[in-house]
């Protein structure tokens, strides 16, 4: 597409806010704390860091440097570089779709709680099991959860459809500053309540006893998860980013910004989750039981769940902008549609998914794939195989294929390289690829 007449974000500030809306979201304050409760706590805590550090930052600035040097959604800009590396590019939209549909249905829960906020009915009682019985029966209600998830896939069409800039970029400006200090208070909160240091203790103190092959992918799964990597998420968004914004720069701020709001959410959950005796290895409802549970502690319990699932359901909504996003661009750009007709496809498709994914979890429980529900499977497909997948793809790609003075130009646009350069470079080439070569091939048994 003609580079004049695309839109682009603000600037340097607008770039940092939008892919950190992207990346900021329910993968952080929902499944981070879950999986991390179900596997070890501290452990996982930092495999989980290493994944980030090692694999998850050099992946985001490949995925934006392919980017802004296509400006292109993700089909586009890999067919732009190299027809045959296009199929990395329908890999990263499909699963764009697929995490888009069970997305949705977390983040119609998270709209429930807040109207449940609202009127207090949700922090009325202080007795976890009462929370526990609560979340089981929304979740399993025929209805409710369905319209839920439907509005919340409306909300996002109605800003994909206003456009790039004053849709996306609006909604995480003011969000993003609010959600940290509110996250701050209530982790202090946390740590103060009677049995909470048990809880920090399972959380920062790593027992590796429990550590398996799966451990690992889960953590680096989760870590793709979390940053928005390895399905051209963030390819497509670095195509809006102005000219001369700092590539590095700005992956490094996301990525220590996403890091920071997945620690902060379990320095929230944990030791709350020991104080009110949760069982950690809840899985996907802890978060669900462990709020409410928090705030029914607090004076003005109402006005604290309230601002907080608000918060949830904005951050879940700049993340679910993003995961349409790519699929419209895609439809847009590579089948000539314009963009109101390319976003009700979208909408439609991943609404009827999800549909699908939330009936999965109460009236259509017996129907399972592989002892999975279809809402655990793509869940599992998504985090724990396309995302690894299109990650090691991603890499083999930009360190081996990628004009490497292309590359060099979208880091070093004045033409000085940084010392970083050689490092980064052999990560991207050899590290990454390789780990996550190993990771692959352990969990399938080969090694
Ligand atoms: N990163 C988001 C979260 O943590 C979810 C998300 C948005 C995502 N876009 C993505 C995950 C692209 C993988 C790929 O909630």
């Amino acid at each position: 597409m003609n580079e004049e007449k695309r839109a682009t974000f603000g600037g340097r500030i607008s770039a940092v806010l939008v892919a950190a809306g992207s990346a900021v979201g329910l993968g952080n304050i929902w499944r981070f704390p879950y999986l991390a409760g179900e596997n070890g706590g501290g452990a996982f805590l930092v495999i989980y860091l290493a994944a980030v550090l090692l694999i998850g930052l050099p992946l985001m600035i490949s995925e934006f440097s392919l980017g802004t040097a296509t400006r292109h959604n993700a089909v586009g800009a890999f067919r732009a570089l190299n027809k045959r590396w296009a199929v990395v590019g329908y890999m990263g939209i499909l699963s764009s779709a697929l995490i888009l549909s069970f997305y949705l249905v977390v983040a119609g829960w998270t709209a429930e709680y807040m109207v449940h906020s609202v009127t207090s009915d949700l922090v009325r009682n202080t007795d976890p099991a009462s929370h526990v019985a609560a979340f089981e029966q929304f979740v399993g209600h025929p209805w409710k959860p369905v319209i839920y998830a439907l509005l919340f896939s409306l909300a996002t069409h109605l800003i994909i459809v206003l456009g790039v800039q004053k849709g996306i970029e609006r909604a995480s400006k003011v969000m993003m500053p609010v959600l940290l200090l509110v996250l701050v208070v209530l982790a202090v909160n946390s740590m103060l309540m009677p049995g909470g240091m048990e809880g920090l203790k399972f959380f920062l103190n790593p027992d590796f006893s429990k550590v398996t092959a799966e451990t690992i992918l889960l953590a680096v799964g989760q870590a793709f998860f979390s940053l928005s990597i390895g399905l051209g998420t963030m390819i497509t968004y670095a195509s809006y980013f102005k000219q001369g914004t700092s590539v590095q720069g700005t992956a490094l701020q996301v990525t220590l910004l996403d890091t920071f709001v997945a620690v902060m959410a379990g320095l929230v959950i944990f030791p709350a989750v020991f104080s009110a005796g949760i069982e950690p290895g809840s899985g996907p409802s802890l978060v669900f039981i462990t709020l409410p549970s928090i705030f029914s502690t607090l004076p003005m319990s109402g006005f604290w769940s309230t601002i907080f699932f608000l918060l949830l359901v904005l951050a879940a909504l700049t993340s679910t902008i993003s995961l349409h996003e790519s699929v419209t661009a895609y439809v847009e750009e590579e089948w000539k549609m314009s963009r109101q007709k390319a976003a009700r496809l979208t909408t439609l498709l991943t609404g009827l998914l999800a549909v699908m994914a939330s009936l999965s979890l109460g009236i259509w429980k017996e129907y399972t794939i592989c002892g999975l529900t279809f809402f655990d499977s793509l869940d599992y497909l998504t985090a724990n195989i396309l995302l690894p997948l299109g990650a090691f793809l991603t890499c083999l790609f930009v360190g081996w294929k990628f004009d490497r003075t292309l590359f060099a130009q979208q880091l070093y646009p004045n033409g000085i390289m940084g010392r970083e350069y050689p490092i980064l470079r052999f990560m991207i080439r050899y590290i990454c690829p390789i780990i996550l070569f190993v990771i692959f091939a352990d969990n399938l048994g080969l090694i």
